[in-house]
């Protein structure tokens, strides 16, 4: 039935099929006949709420940036609690500090509405995260989409994320873990250029018998005073110049000793790192930092994302189907 030059033609074709599958790119365009209102649907829904939460566009990047360097941008950080699936929510870089989950419902809602079974849960993040900015006066990129949804969570690999008091090094690593560099680790960094963070997350940096020296004395005043007062949960402005602002100022703090969190201000501060002249560069140049951000936001967005037949289009951002 089948001569050798068959089976061997139809095993090329199949490695092709699976070699094409597995290198499926995102692409600008992708829902563009399938659901075309989908980013004016994103935008309503979030620009709606917030009328009530000045924080949302915060809170929905973080989001993105928590799935994405956990087994890549599909949508594991949204499933709750279920048989087999132990949610990344409770880790602990996200236990009572990833927020935002209800509005990615009201999102989906509205894009089920319009159009049923088309539009991922990850790629909604994507699109939340590129209007977040947008809304709060920073630049615009081409969202890159197509992603699918897991049907698996990883709670480990949840724990492993970037955390606040770690060195330097140590962050470059995890960056350059999942393909970003160094003038990615600096510019997406900028994300702090809005949002809060809990007293929980920088009180190592206030210890009265040795606090840390790269952090302004004024700034260590307010600090100790505010956590001592509101406790562990209280929240600071991540950017205490312009706090619900999308711009540089994030980077002219840091100059200024007035970085929040010890991993902001150790991108200035440590002593012969390559990172001081790219906060140095983009303190003195936002359209800089603007484009520079554009860019490593679309490489996050692109670590490795489950395309063509894998994963699949989750009807409920909270379930697997
Ligand atoms: C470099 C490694 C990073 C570390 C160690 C880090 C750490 C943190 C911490 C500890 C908080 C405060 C959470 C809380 O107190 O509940 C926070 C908040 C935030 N992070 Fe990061 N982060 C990093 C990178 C990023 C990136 C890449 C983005 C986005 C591009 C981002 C966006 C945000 C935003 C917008 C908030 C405020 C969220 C809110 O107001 O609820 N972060 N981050
Ligand atoms: C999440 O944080 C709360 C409050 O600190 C704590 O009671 C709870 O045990 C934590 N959950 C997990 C899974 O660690
Ligand atoms: C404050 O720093 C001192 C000296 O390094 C250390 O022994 C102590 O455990 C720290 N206190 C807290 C609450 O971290």
């Amino acid at each position: 039935m089948s001569s050798p030059f068959h089976t061997k033609a139809i095993l090329i074709l199949l490695l092709a099929v699976i070699l094409g599958v597995s290198n499926a790119q995102l692409s600008v365009t992708f829902y563009d006949t399938t659901c075309p209102n989908a980013y004016s649907i994103v935008c309503t829904v979030i620009q709606q709420a917030a009328q009530t939460d000045v924080r949302i566009g915060a809170k929905l990047i973080r989001l993105h940036f928590h799935d994405c360097f956990v087994d890549g941008c599909d949508g594991s950080i949204l499933l709750d609690n279920a048989d087999g699936i132990v949610s990344e929510k409770d880790a602990r870089p996200n236990n009572q500090s990833a927020d935002g989950f209800p509005v990615v419902d009201d999102i989906k809602t509205a894009l089920e509405n319009e159009c049923p079974g088309v539009v991922s849960c990850a790629d909604i993040l994507a699109f939340a995260s590129e209007v977040s900015v947008t809304l709060a006066g920073g630049p615009t990129w081409e969202i890159q989409l197509g992603r699918r949804d897991s049907r698996t969570a990883n709670q480990i690999g949840a724990n492993n994320l970037p955390g606040p008091s770690e060195t330097l090094e140590s962050l470059t690593a995890k960056f350059n873990a999942v393909g970003l560099d160094t003038t990615d680790l600096v510019a997406l960094s900028g994300g702090h250029t809005f949002g809060r963070a809990q007293c929980r997350t920088f009180s190592n940096r206030l210890n009265t018998s040795n606090p840390d020296p790269t952090l302004d004395a004024t700034f260590l005043q307010t600090l100790r005073q505010g956590c001592a007062e509101g406790g562990d949960t209280r929240r600071f402005n991540l950017d205490p110049t312009t706090p619900d602002d999308f711009d540089n100022n994030y980077f002219t703090n840091l100059q200024n000793n007035r970085g929040l969190l010890q991993s902001d201000q150790e991108l200035f501060s440590t002593t012969g790192a390559a990172t001081s002249a790219i906060v140095n560069r983009f303190a003195s140049s936002q359209d800089d930092f603007f484009s520079s951000f554009a860019q490593s936001m679309i490489k996050m967005g692109n670590i490795s994302p489950l395309t063509g037949s894998n994963g699949e289009i989750r009807t409920d951002c909270r379930r697997v189907n």
